[in-house]
Formats: C-alpha cells, sequence, structure tokens
C-alpha cells in the first residue's frame, strides 16, 4: 500500500485544472446500462472508484474500454442483473445499479453497499421510492432482490433530500409507464447532469436543481457520448489547500455558482477569491480568521465532502470555530489523526469546537476515508517538518494523481511504496 510522503511549509502558486466529477460520473457509468448501444463518457478520471464501477458493469456482461480518459460502454450483452458482494461491498455507488438494472431487466439482485466508513448510511429512502414505481424488494442475508413486472410511474415524496436515492428514481422512472414527480429531490449539480445525460439519451426528465424533478417515462434509449461536469469537490480542496499553505492558486474548470457557500467561507477567513467565467482564484497571505460556524447541509449549504478538508484550515487558523456535521454521523474520524499533528480540536456528537493554533507539526497519519484523508494531505502541506500519511488507498477513491496536481503547485509530496 502507497503512501504520501510530505514536507510542509511551501506556499503553493500556479494553476490547476480540475477533473470531471466523481459524483457524476458513478451514477453515468451505472446509467450507461440504460440502452444497448454504446455510450462514453469523456474525461473520465482515473480514480478506483471509477475503475470499480466498470468492473461492475464487466460483470454484468458489459464491454468497458478505456481510451485514455474516455470510457466507452456497450452493454448490448449484458444479462445479468446481480451483483457479486465483493463489488458491492468496495463501492457504494453500486446503489445506483437498483436503478438501471430495474429499468433494463426488471429484476436486480446486489449486496447491501459499502462505501466511505463516516455512518450508518441506510437506503430506505431509496427501497421506500422504488416501492412506489411498482417494484417488490426482499432482503435475506445481505442481499435486496428487486423486482417488477413492470415499472409504473408514480407520485414520491422524498422524507431528505438524498442525492443517490433521487439518482435512483431518475434510474428506475426514466422508462417506466407514465409521469413520474418526484418531491423533496436532492438539488446537487450532479443531479442535474444526471438529467442532461439522460436527456441526451432520450429522456424526458424536467426540473433536476430544483426540489420537484419531474419524469415522463419514455420507449427508447438511445447511445450518447457525454463530457461530465467538474469536481466541484476536488476544486474546492485545491482551494483550502492554498488557504491552509499560503499563496495564490488559480482552479481551472470549476464553477464558481456550484461552490458559493465555500466560497463565501473561504473570504470569511481572510483568503481573496476573484472568479471569472470557469476560474476561481484565490489568495490567501498571511495568518487566516477561523469561520465562527461551518454547518454541512445539502446542496446549496455546505457540502459534507469538504467538511474535513475546511477543520483542517481553521485548525491553523486564528480564534475559534465550530464544525456541525448533519449528514453523516461519524465524519468525524479523521479528527484523531489531525490532533497526533498539534491540533486542539474537540469532538461531541455532530460537533467539532476548533481552536486554532498557529501551525501543526509533522506526523504519521492515516487515511481512514476519502475526504478525511484529503483533509490530512492538507494538514501536512502546512506543517512544519516531514509527515506521511499513510493508507493512501481511501484517497485514491476519489482524487486523480493528486500528488502531482500538488507538486505542481509547488509542495512537495512524494508516493511512496510501502
Ligand atoms: C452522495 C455523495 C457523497 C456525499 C453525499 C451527501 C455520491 C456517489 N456520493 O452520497 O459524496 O457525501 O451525497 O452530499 O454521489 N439517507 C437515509 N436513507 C437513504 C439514503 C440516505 O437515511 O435511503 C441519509 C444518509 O444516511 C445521510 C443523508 O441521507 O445522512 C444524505 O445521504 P445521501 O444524500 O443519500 O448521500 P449519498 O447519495 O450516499
Amino acid at each position: 500500500m502507497d503512501k504520501f510522503m510530505i514536507d510542509g511549509g511551501k506556499r503553493l502558486y500556479g494553476s490547476v485544472r480540475v477533473q470531471s466529477a466523481k459524483n457524476s460520473v458513478l451514477p453515468l457509468f451505472a446509467a450507461s446500462v440504460l440502452t444497448d448501444q454504446p455510450v462514453t463518457i469523456r474525461e473520465t478520471p482515473l480514480i478506483s472508484d471509477a475503475a470499480c464501477m466498470a468492473q461492475i458493469l464487466r460483470e454484468l456482461g458489459a464491454e468497458v474500454r478505456f481510451h485514455g480518459s474516455d470510457v466507452t460502454i456497450d452493454s448490448s450483452n449484458a444479462c445479468s442483473h446481480e451483483i457479486s458482494s465483493a463489488l458491492t461491498k468496495e463501492l457504494r455507488s453500486s446503489v445506483f445499479m437498483l436503478g438501471s438494472l430495474l429499468t433494463r431487466f426488471h429484476r436486480a439482485l446486489i449486496a447491501y453497499p459499502g462505501g466511505c466508513d463516516i455512518g450508518l448510511r441506510p437506503i430506505d429512502l431509496h427501497l421506500n421510492a422504488l416501492k412506489r414505481l411498482g417494484v417488490s424488494i426482499s432482503e435475506r442475508d445481505g442481499f435486496i432482490l428487486c423486482r417488477c413486472e413492470k415499472l409504473r410511474g408514480a407520485e414520491i415524496v422524498l422524507d431528505f433530500p438524498s442525492v443517490g436515492a433521487t439518482e435512483n428514481i431518475l434510474l428506475a422512472s426514466v422508462k417506466a409507464e407514465g409521469t413520474t414527480v418526484l418531491q423533496g429531490a436532492a438539488k446537487e449539480p450532479e443531479i442535474v447532469d444526471l438529467q442532461n445525460f439522460l436527456n441526451a439519451m432520450g429522456a424526458k426528465i424536467v426540473g433536476a436543481g430544483t426540489d420537484v424533478i419531474r419524469i415522463e417515462g419514455v420507449k427508447e434509449l438511445r447511445g450518447v457520448s457525454y463530457r461530465p461536469i467538474k469536481d466541484r469537490i476536488e476544486a474546492g480542496t485545491f482551494l483550502i489547500a492554498c488557504a491552509v499553505c499560503g499563496g495564490e492558486v488559480e482552479v481551472v474548470g470549476a464553477k464558481a455558482e456550484n461552490m458559493g457557500m465555500l466560497l463565501h467561507k473561504l473570504r470569511e477567513n481572510g483568503c481573496k477569491i476573484h472568479t471569472k467565467n470557469d476560474k476561481i482564484r484565490i489568495e490567501s497571505h498571511g495568518r487566516l480568521k477561523c469561520n465562527r460556524r461551518i454547518e454541512t447541509m445539502p446542496f446549496p449549504g455546505f457540502p459534507t465532502d469538504l467538511q474535513a478538508q475546511a477543520t483542517a484550515l481553521n485548525a491553523v487558523c486564528e480564534g475559534g470555530a465550530l464544525i456541525v456535521e448533519n449528514l453523516f454521523e461519524t465524519r468525524f474520524k479523521y479528527v484523531p489523526e489531525l490532533q497526533k499533528m498539534g491540533a486542539d480540536i474537540e469532538v461531541k456528537g455532530r460537533h467539532a469546537f476548533v481552536r486554532g493554533v498557529p501551525r501543526l507539526h509533522a506526523a504519521s497519519v492515516s487515511a481512514g476515508d476519502l475526504r478525511g484523508g484529503a483533509a490530512l494531505v492538507l494538514a501536512a502541506l502546512g506543517a512544519e517538518g516531514t509527515s506521511e500519511v499513510l493508507d493512501l488507498s481511501h484517497i485514491d477513491r476519489g482524487y486523480a494523481d493528486l500528488q502531482g496536481k500538488l507538486k505542481q503547485l509547488g509542495a512537495e509530496v512524494r508516493r511512496v511504496r510501502v
């Protein structure tokens, strides 16, 4: 297993290009089996979650070919509706396959999905919505079997705007008989991207990006070549890296309108932010101030996927911050690792109380999950001395060539085989 060796204390300067959004690409992979014509997803980031999704599709009988970063999926020979537990345990996004397998085969058998260990992550909202569409569901020995004669459009109300449940409903209703009206939908930009992708295949969906999505079932979907939106979480990670280290960085490809709350919080810290077209430029000079309060919320609130990185930043700002995690119960597991580096943070349930210290010091720390791992990398970049960040497999799930991009900005990061 690889580790990063990071010599902290270098200011960051330069420009970095953002990868396509992990959280767009994964549901698009799932959507590709909705047609038996070839689908190309362009500029796919080389992250292990995408490789795992490709493996799931191959297991179903689809042909998945990478040409550089473009991926072509031909599922004309797909014949299986079963996903083995080894793959679903590896990747939470395997749950999207429920919606697309039901549309394609009217049945799906998958093991309970895995993913980052950041909380309970139930899938009751997914399953209840599928039932509304006419699916019968049985659960046994950790497997979920979904079956239907046909999918029927329905009125669905989500108790909570779950991103994954919203996406699964789109995938399950796109070819259903009649119209589905979803209320209480998640509004994340990646859902708009899924709508655009499906509409490019011939679907009739309106309303993504708002609380109400209307899906008129269509008979057929066709192949498509599609470039997903850029990754606002990767973009945010680089902006916060610059805030931690000081310097001036331009993030290319990021849409400021999808990152309003983060940019607001970075300005509150004392960073200068300029946005123009698809570029966001950050300047960070001198000691920054803590955010008084950051509270994670569904979009357009502060993203839970940037909570850990923002906590790492506040750990070295002046003053105190309260970080509230509303989405996932155990998303502060990285905090003891930050404490090894001298961070002064107290966690009580969903609250983390941060007292900023002037500087963190080097330590050997382990990445326990994807975004928590990114936070440790940022902390190490700003710390005094040489840190090691172990267990990069979690970071590889969502960041393609993180060390290469950070080096391009002047950071001292080496990837070492352990
Ligand atoms: C997606 C993102 C993830 C991000 C999260 C929240 C992908 C591949 N992953 O995850 O990076 O952190 O959105 O923005 O897009 N819940 C239930 N029952 C359900 C489903 C969800 O109670 O059936 C709860 C979850 O436990 C959590 C909250 O709803 O507390 C939000 O989860 P959800 O929006 O579904 O997140 P994911 O789709 O898993």
